[in-house]
């Protein structure tokens, strides 16, 4: 019994080194070993085997420590042991071991005796200790990393251990040599304990990448990306923007004190340890900010005409999108979200200055002005007179055109379809009106989009009578006592009145175009004066009527010849409108009245020097005229002549210069009368 006991024993000592505690004769302890050395977290199993003598019997066994504790009794342990105690054996399992249990454990048992008592030292040395996996040598490349692993702990003597990839048990070799991909995760163990693996290590796993503040992105704020990523070891990161291939930090965080809108655009991560680098996914940082200044163009850009199409678009950097309004010369003109503003058809009346407003939660801006300049043709010109009132013969007359049109339009005065000269700027103007200028008129307006004519205006010249001119009718022989008509004509604006005067008799004849002798005798003969007034002034025209009694025949047949060439004609222009008009209207253009001596304070306001004209009547060179053919058939030349160059010498010693206007200026021609009537008898008696 006792040498199957030593031999165990012994056995025991060579398989376990086995410590054999034995002070007394019969008593002994046997642990099945002396030091283990356990992860932590893990649970190891401490056995021995006890020997005592004969005639005890063992009340009480427990391990504990070694001022002889029972570990039952400690609160930190009881929970944690686990006794598994069969005849002379004694196991204790403890579980998640601790730093702290690191120290030497004894094993205890009492017997019914007193003496009987009995510890087995030295107990159990346990070591608690930690796994790390250390990288002796590495190559990384973009497809494999192939490194060398060592696994190490505190263990003393010789420790196995054990490697696990990715959780399953690879190898026990220890340096380890191998391939690891890039999600691959290696740890090493106290084999035994593959349970408690050391911290695995492995690259970094997918970045993340966050923002700070999560909420909107405004400009100025601080804002903060970081970028994390599993790693062991620790990964170092470096940050980068799209475009830039230069890192912008090395940090794990980038911060921007005062972040701007330039800042905005795609930024990513690299996490990278020894075992590897990954790329993070892209973080979009959009900055938010008021709208920038506002660019504005204009569709078509060329020149806008009338009833194009046209389209202002408005646009401005900003975040959020912009919205926008359209002014027109500061005042509101239209919403446009898109910045569009659209003239189906322009017109005139959209020229002028726009500028649009961008506007956004964060603030809003003016663009500046851009000009519309809607060109048209011209529209129907406006034409006026100057002046308005009654144009009278001699005045300045101004004849204006204007039209709407852009660009300006250039202008062209006609008068019954002739051009006139072209003045500045529509304007036509008569310095000295005359009545062949009495007509209608009208002006074209155009520019290169095209033309248009106003509407024609009547210029109705004004003027005093002209000229008049007698004739008698029959102009052939009269009977006496048969009726002999006197016609005056002048030529006047408005029509003239004619009144019928003889010498020396104070009121008139007659009145009208023409003068009726109902019953001729030669002692009609005599000086008569036809005198033509409208509202602009008179003409009076003298004529001698001589009777010539035809020879040669027992009938009384008489000619009548009228005028015998002698017209006298007082031109007296009386206007008093015209002189009222004038008077009010240009006193300072009022003609200076020649002061002579000896005429009247009273000013003339419109001295008319009437210069004398022949008299016409019916002596003027036309064949059709009977009493000129009558006198030409009847008469010689020499007798033209001389009666011509009298009615020169006549004409000439008449003057006719009123001095004074409230006397009528038919000056009573006495004496030029009587140089008549002897011309008169002068040239009787030469028949
Ligand atoms: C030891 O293991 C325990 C439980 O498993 C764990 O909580 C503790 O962090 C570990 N301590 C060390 C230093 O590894
Ligand atoms: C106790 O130990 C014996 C032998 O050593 C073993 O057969 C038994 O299964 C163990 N019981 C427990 C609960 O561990
Ligand atoms: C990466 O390493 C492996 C193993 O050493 C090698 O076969 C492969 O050619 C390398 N690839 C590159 C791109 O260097
Ligand atoms: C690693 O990734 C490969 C594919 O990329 C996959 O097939 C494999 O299961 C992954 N291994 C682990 C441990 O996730
Ligand atoms: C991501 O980072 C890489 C550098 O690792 C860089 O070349 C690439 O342009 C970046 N991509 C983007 C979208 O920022
Ligand atoms: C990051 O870590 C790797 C591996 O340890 C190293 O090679 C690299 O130089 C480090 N990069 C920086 C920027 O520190
Ligand atoms: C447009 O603006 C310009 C410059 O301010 C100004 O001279 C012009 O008169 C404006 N045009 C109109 C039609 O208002
Ligand atoms: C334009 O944006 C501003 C700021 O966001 C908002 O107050 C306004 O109502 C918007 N106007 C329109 C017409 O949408
Ligand atoms: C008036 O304008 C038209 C169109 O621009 C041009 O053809 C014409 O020569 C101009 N006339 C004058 C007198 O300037
Ligand atoms: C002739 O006309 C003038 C001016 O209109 C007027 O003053 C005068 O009375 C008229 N004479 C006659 C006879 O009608």
């Amino acid at each position: 019994m006792v040498s199957t006991r030593a031999l165990s024993l012994l056995l025991v000592a060579l398989l376990f080194s086995v410590q054999v505690v034995q002070n007394k004769a019969g008593w002994g302890v046997t642990y099945t070993t002396a030091k283990i050395c356990a992860s932590n977290g893990s649970t190891v199993e401490m056995k021995c085997t006890y020997t005592y003598p004969a005639g005890y019997t063992v009340t009480e066994e427990f391990w504990c420590f070694e001022n002889n504790e029972n570990l039952k009794g400690n609160l930190d342990y009881k929970d944690r042991i686990q006794y598994n105690c069969t005849e002379k054996s004694c196991t204790m399992k403890m579980a998640d071991l601790k730093w702290t249990d690191s120290r030497e454990y004894r094993f205890r048992f009492i017997t019914d005796k007193t003496e009987g008592k009995y510890t087995g030292v030295p107990g159990i040395t346990l070591s608690i200790t930690a796994l790390q996996v250390e990288v002796t040598k590495i190559r990384v490349n973009e497809s494999c990393t192939k490194a060398e692993l060592k696994c190490k702990s505190s263990c003393t003597g010789d420790v196995s251990y054990v490697w696990l990839k990715n959780g399953k048990e690879v190898t026990e070799e220890n340096p380890y040599i191998t391939s690891l991909q890039f999600n691959d995760s290696i740890c090493c163990a106290l084999k035994g304990q593959g349970k408690y693996c050391s911290a695995s290590l492995y690259a970094p796993k997918l970045p993340s990448v966050s923002v700070s503040p999560s909420a909107e992105i405004v400009e100025g704020s601080s804002v903060t990306l970081t970028c994390s990523s599993d790693a062991n070891p620790a990964a170092n990161y470096t940050w980068y923007k799209e475009g830039g291939q230069t890192p912008l930090s090395i940090t794990k965080q980038l911060s921007f004190p005062s972040i701007q809108s330039s800042d905005s655009g795609v930024y990513n991560c690299t996490a990278q340890n020894e075992l590897g680098i990954r790329k993070s996914k892209h973080l979009l940082i959009n900055v938010k900010y008021a709208p920038k200044l506002p660019s504005v163009s204009v569709s078509p850009s060329a020149e806008i005409v009338e009833g194009s199409s046209v389209t202002l678009t408005c646009s401005s950097d900003a975040n959020p999108a912009a919205n926008y309004t359209w002014y027109k010369e500061g005042l509101f003109l239209a919403w446009a979200p898109d910045g569009v503003h659209h003239f189906t058809s322009i017109s005139p009346e959209n020229r002028g200055n726009y500028s649009c407003k961008s506007e956004n939660q964060y603030g809003q801006i003016n663009s500046s002005p851009v000009f519309i300049n809607v060109q048209y043709p011209p529209k129907l010109p406006s034409v006026s007179v100057s002046p308005s009132a009654e144009i009278v013969e001699g005045r300045s007359v101004t004849l204006t055109c204007s039209s709407d049109a852009n660009p300006a339009a250039n202008y062209t005065w006609y008068k019954e379809d002739e051009p006139l000269p072209v003045g500045p700027e529509g304007v036509h103007h008569f310095t000295s009106i005359s009545s062949e200028d009495r007509g209608n008129y009208f002006c074209k307006s155009e520019n290169q989009y095209g033309q248009i004519n106003s509407s024609p205006v009547f210029i109705n010249v004004q003027y005093a009578p002209k000229l008049p001119s007698v004739s008698v009718s029959p102009s052939a022989e009269i009977v006496e006592g048969s009726s002999v008509t006197l016609t005056c004509s002048s030529d006047a604006n408005p029509a003239a009145n004619y009144t019928w005067y003889k010498e020396d008799e104070d009121s008139a004849k007659a009145s009208g175009h023409n003068f009726i002798i109902d019953k001729f005798s030669p002692a009609h003969s005599g000086a008569y004066q036809c005198k033509v007034q409208n509202k602009l002034g008179f003409h009076s025209l003298t004529f001698l009527l001589a009777v010539v009694r035809l020879s040669g025949n027992d009938t009384e047949m008489w000619k009548v010849i009228a005028g015998t060439a002698i017209a006298i004609l007082l031109v007296v222009v009386l206007i008093w409108i015209l002189f009222s008009i004038w008077k009010k209207e240009i006193p300072r253009k009022l003609p200076e009245p020649t002061k002579s001596p000896g005429t009247s304070a009273q000013k003339q306001p419109v001295e008319q020097n009437c210069n004398l004209h022949y008299a016409s009547i019916q002596f003027s060179k036309k064949q059709t005229d009977p009493l000129y053919s009558n006198i030409k058939s009847k008469k010689h030349k020499e007798e033209e002549e001389n009666k011509i160059q009298y009615a020169a010498v006549k004409v000439a010693s008449v003057s006719v210069a009123p001095s004074n206007r409230n006397q009528e200026t038919e000056e009573d021609p006495a004496t030029l009368y009587s140089s008549i009537n002897k011309a008169l008898q002068k040239y009787m008696n030469q028949n």
